[in-house]
């Protein structure tokens, strides 16, 4: 496995890898309703691919094909990272997630933060994030519950220290000015 930024080429590939991870993955962890809105055949592909815009993006590939990618915006957030459900369990999520770690380090970001799903949480929790809120997210009128999470930057697992934590729930950590109010309305990977 290789990673290599993303490029519009990938246009194609991803929403159909993003759709069956959500529908065999994150299916363990959803109802059927809730994963037939978060992986909807009606996504807009143009706007989906658009938010690649702008931000960090970086594709996991086997044999030439994607089995992964991740992104990070210019404020530390996380949103998109989904891993192939054929190539679950491999080291592909870790993979992005320290390219996502190298680019934070390299362009001066403190912090990462991630609205994690239910089935991501213990991902997350492995790389050092910890745990600030349970949120109810909305994507398209139905309810979906995720976790706001966090870690540094600059040293690895500090997130797991429960004054950090604290610290990060007061809303002055994060490198937004109200993290808590402004992330649980953003809905992350569930808003297409
Ligand atoms: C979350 C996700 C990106 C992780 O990618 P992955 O390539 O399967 O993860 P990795 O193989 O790199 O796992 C790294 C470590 O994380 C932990 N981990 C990953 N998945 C886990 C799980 N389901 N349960 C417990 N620990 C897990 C383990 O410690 C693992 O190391 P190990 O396999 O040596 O024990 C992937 O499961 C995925 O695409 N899920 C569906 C989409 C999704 O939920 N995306 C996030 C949206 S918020």
């Amino acid at each position: 496995m290789t990673l290599r930024p993303y490029h519009p080429d990938d246009a194609p590939a991803l929403p159909a890898l993003f759709r069956d991870s959500v529908r065999r993955v994150n299916a363990r962890d959803y109802s059927p309703e809730q994963i037939a809105v978060w992986a909807s055949d009606d996504i807009d592909l143009g706007r989906w691919a658009g938010r690649f815009d702008g931000r960090f993006a970086v594709v996991a590939e086997e044999s030439g094909r994607p089995v992964g990618f991740a992104e990070l915006e210019p404020d530390g957030h996380i949103d998109r990272v989904y891993v192939s459900a054929d190539y679950q369990r491999r080291g592909a999520g870790r993979e992005l997630l320290g390219a996502i770690l190298a680019e934070a380090r390299r362009v001066g970001i403190a912090r990462l933060f991630v609205e994690a799903g239910i089935t991501a949480r213990p991902f997350f929790e492995a790389q050092g994030f910890s745990i600030l809120e349970r949120q109810v997210a909305s994507c398209r009128g139905t309810e979906l519950v995720n976790y706001l999470m966090a870690r540094s930057v600059v040293q690895p697992h500090a997130a797991a220290d429960t004054d950090y934590v604290a610290y990060c729930a007061s809303g002055l950590a994060l490198n937004r000015p109200d993290p808590l109010r402004i992330c649980p309305t953003r809905g992350s990977s569930f808003v297409e």
